[in-house]
């Protein structure tokens, strides 16, 4: 089976966006360009994405993948991607990427199987990793903290989970960043 992480960047204060989804905050610190070795590295144990709209619109719209689709691989290589959406978005060129709706656990055996041997990467937003914990579905939190707050924003995982599902496996220095890995438990 594939583990579930959820891999993302934000806050202090526990945002991932601001509440108009920009990301400058984040560009704006050094080193949050990302793209690092560390990241190559978790890449390569990626077989799928999962990602809500809001995140898929974003880069939709930061990289302007519907008139360029020879993007997306930059971003993503080959990689299939959910992307979980009640309406009816743009495609991207020759990107393969499946919009789905609904509960995420009816969405899960697909996800096993683009997975293949390798791991699900849950994008964004906090909602969405939330779904797959409510699931009892998410295996990993890994959060790069910036040294910025926004005192309001796009929540990093909008859930209440007490240190009984959390557990704190490592801690890390990317530059300005803190890098924290936890193990989540099932409900
Ligand atoms: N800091 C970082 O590294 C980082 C990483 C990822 C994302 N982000 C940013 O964080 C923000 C996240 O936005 P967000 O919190 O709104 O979350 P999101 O998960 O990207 O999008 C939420 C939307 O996805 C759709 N959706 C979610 N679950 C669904 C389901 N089960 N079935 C059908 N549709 C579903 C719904 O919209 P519809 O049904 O209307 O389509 C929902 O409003 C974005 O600005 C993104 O760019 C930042």
């Amino acid at each position: 089976m594939p583990r579930v992480i959820f891999l993302t960047a934000a806050t202090l204060d526990g945002f991932l966006a601001t509440d108009d989804d920009s990301l400058d905050w984040l560009f704006a610190t050094p080193g949050g360009e990302g793209g690092d070795e560390s990241f190559q590295r978790f890449l390569a144990g990626i077989g799928v994405l999962v990602q809500g709209s809001t995140t898929y619109e974003w880069v939709l719209r930061h990289e302007e993948l519907v008139a360029h689709p020879e993007r997306w691989p930059e971003y993503y290589g080959d990689r299939p991607t959910f992307v979980f959406t009640s309406r009816s978005l743009p495609e991207v060129a020759g990107a393969d990427i499946r919009f789905v709706s609904g509960s995420v656990a009816d969405a899960w055996a697909d996800i096993v199987a683009a997975a293949g041997e390798r791991d699900v990467w849950v994008v964004g937003g906090g909602d969405l990793a939330g779904q797959f914990a409510d699931a009892g579905l998410l295996d990993e939190v890994r959060v790069s903290i910036a040294p910025v707050t926004l005192a309001s924003g796009r929540p990093l995982l909008p859930r209440v989970l007490g240190s009984d599902r959390l557990r704190l496996e490592s801690v890390g220095r990317s530059g300005q960043f803190a890098e924290l890995t936890y193990a989540v438990t099932a409900p």
